[in-house]
């Protein structure tokens, strides 16, 4: 350990703090592929950081950038003022994105970027004078970020039941996850897709479709441990939305910037939504970042309802379009495209596949999933201990195989970096596969 660390200051996220401090999992350094741990070890980063470093870690030319733009203009007022990197950031993100999804509102992270996207649809249909659409829908087990708004779209109870009630008006749909009929199919499942039809009959029947502003979900869902739609699924959303006049919104944040294979999850799918939240991958996770991309006519619509000289939105914050996360940003894009990464991990994922598929007779292992670089190995959890099997695949992966995983629940959740070569793929899945092997 490089230096003596009291742990008693900080309260960690979305962790177990008392188990964490007892024996702290401390990185120090990363490069490429590797974490440098505080005891010295090369850790094979499994889960791109948090799902974001797409590019691996430290790439000189996002360094690079972001050091240039921390001593040119560190800081520029987002409200009023304005500076050239957040146009051009903008204009590269959009040209990235769908065809006619191309206004770009910069927030800092996946949960103001929900938060943001919730707001806007609410204010874009009464800007347009249908002020009844007010209730928003979402997808249980869906992850949105922890902004208010995006646990009550959000459907994992752990993130909820502290804090309630959230937004009035709020309804689900039913995830898709079906074990019994889907275990172990490579890609995508093919049963499944009449569960979108609920959407119509169940929660358009009851609370009328004049009501819903908008649909959110993830079309792969990540956080709550990889949950992928049926064959032919969204397509249903896409055609219900249509019909009805609500607002589909993709929550993009994990699936966006190559991690199946493309820009985003609508290019995979061929569907288009109407918005598209986005954060992590955007600036490789450098810098925080986090972005809401709307179609054009969304954001005419702000234009035209207000008067020429008055705010549109009256959103925003104070790190909106920050210099070093737009230099980040731009970097980032651009080395995506110049080492045509999206298309290495199209390449990729087949193997990738292959290798996770490898998994399915070993012990504990009830069903795998996977679809681009995205991969959820669901482990039985143990009788009345849930989540204890996996984490212990989780910490014996760090301490003795030098290789970082995600587990949620009893799920191990898998999303390397982009630039993961086969090898280490290889000592991903076998290091999993080792530690299934000897745990009771
Ligand atoms: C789909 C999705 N939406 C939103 C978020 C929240 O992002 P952040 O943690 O940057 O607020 C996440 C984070 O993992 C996510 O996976």
């Amino acid at each position: 350990m490089t230096m003596t660390i009291n742990t008693d200051y900080f309260w960690m996220p979305f962790t177990a703090n008392r188990q964490f401090k007892a024996q702290p999992r401390l990185v120090e350094h990363a490069k490429g592929m590797y974490y440098t741990s505080t005891d010295g070890r090369q850790i094979l980063d499994g889960t791109a950081g948090l799902w974001c470093v797409n590019a691996g870690h430290a790439h000189p030319r996002i360094t690079e950038a972001i050091s240039k733009q921390a001593a040119s203009l560190d800081f520029a007022p987002p409200f009023q003022m304005s500076h050239p990197l957040a146009f051009k950031a903008a204009e590269d993100l959009a040209a990235m994105a769908p065809d006619g999804l191309n206004r770009v509102f910069f927030c800092n992270s996946g949960s103001e970027a929900v938060d943001t996207a919730l707001k806007m649809a609410l204010a874009y249909h009464r800007m347009r004078g249908d002020s009844l659409r007010t209730r928003l829908i979402g997808r249980e087990r869906g992850y949105h970020g922890v902004g208010f708004g995006g646990i009550a779209v959000g459907g994992i109870a752990g993130n909820r039941k502290h804090f309630g009630p959230t937004l009035p008006g709020v309804d689900h749909l039913r995830h898709p996850l079906d074990i019994s009929k889907n275990a172990f199919s490579h890609g995508l499942p093919e049963h499944g897709a009449a569960l979108a039809d609920e959407f119509e009959q169940r929660l358009l029947a009851l609370h009328d479709p004049t009501t819903i502003a908008a649909l959110i979900i993830e079309p792969v869902q990540g956080s709550a441990g990889v949950i992928l739609p049926p064959k032919g699924y969204l397509e249903k959303l896409r055609a219900v939305c249509d019909k009805y006049g609500i607002l589909l919104i993709f929550d993009e944040v994990i699936t966006g910037f190559g991690r199946l294979g493309t820009a985003f999850a609508a290019d995979y799918f061929s569907i288009k939504p109407d918005m598209i939240c986005c954060a992590k991958g955007l600036t490789n996770a450098s810098v925080p970042m986090g972005a809401v991309i709307a179609k054009q006519e969304i954001y005419d619509t702000f234009m035209q309802a207000a008067p020429a000289d008055s705010i549109e939105f009256y959103h925003g914050y104070t790190y909106s379009a920050h210099p070093l996360a737009c230099a980040a940003a731009i970097a980032s894009l651009s080395v995506y495209k110049d080492e045509k990464l999206f298309e290495r991990a199209t390449k990729l994922a087949p193997y990738f596949e292959t290798a996770a598929h490898k998994l399915r007779r070993l012990p504990h292992v009830k069903d795998i999933r996977n679809l681009g670089l995205i991969c959820g190995i669901e482990l039985e959890p143990r009788p009345g201990k849930p989540i204890a099997r996996a984490y212990e695949v989780f910490t014996q992966c760090f301490w003795q195989k030098n290789v970082l995983i995600r587990t949620t629940g009893d799920i191990i959740a898998l999303s390397p970096p982009l630039i993961i070569n086969e090898e280490q793929i290889d000592m991903l899945f076998a290091s999993i596969a080792d530690v299934l092997r000897t745990l009771d």
